[in-house]
């Protein structure tokens, strides 16, 4: 509950940290760090109530258990709305049909695919 949360004064958010953009693993300072746009997300969730963010790093298949028994408060992991997966279920957060990423005309003919981008200076 929103009480408890922020009696405990922290917000426990589930996700499952190999799914980029979204949240995976990266060395910052040589320490393995979870980062993307989800942790954003939960960040901002969790300054709003005032109270810090603790990341659990979990497997996918076990997010929704673990926010049934109130071991996490929150999950967000690019998790779908599918029929059995029971939880309560905000609107789409996902900017993938909104927002786009740009190149140079000019370059259109040489970037086709993600496979493209490798090498490319
Ligand atoms: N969108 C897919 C789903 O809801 C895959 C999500 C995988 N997310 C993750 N953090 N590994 O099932």
């Amino acid at each position: 509950s929103l009480k408890g949360i922020k009696s405990k004064g922290k917000l426990i958010m589930g996700t499952s940290a190999d799914f980029p953009p979204n949240e995976f693993h990266v060395l910052l300072d040589g320490k393995d760090t979870i980062v993307g746009y989800d942790i954003s997300i939960g960040k901002y969730i969790a300054d709003k109530l005032g109270v810090e963010l603790e990341i659990k790093d979990m497997e996918f298949n076990n997010l929704l258990g673990g926010l049934s028994t109130g071991m996490l408060d929150i999950v967000i992991a690019g998790m779908v709305n599918e029929p059995d997966r029971d939880a309560n279920f905000t609107k789409s957060y996902d900017i993938d049909e909104i927002h786009k990423i740009l190149i140079r005309k000019s370059d259109k003919d040489k970037f086709q695919s993600e496979s493209d981008f490798n090498g490319a200076t």
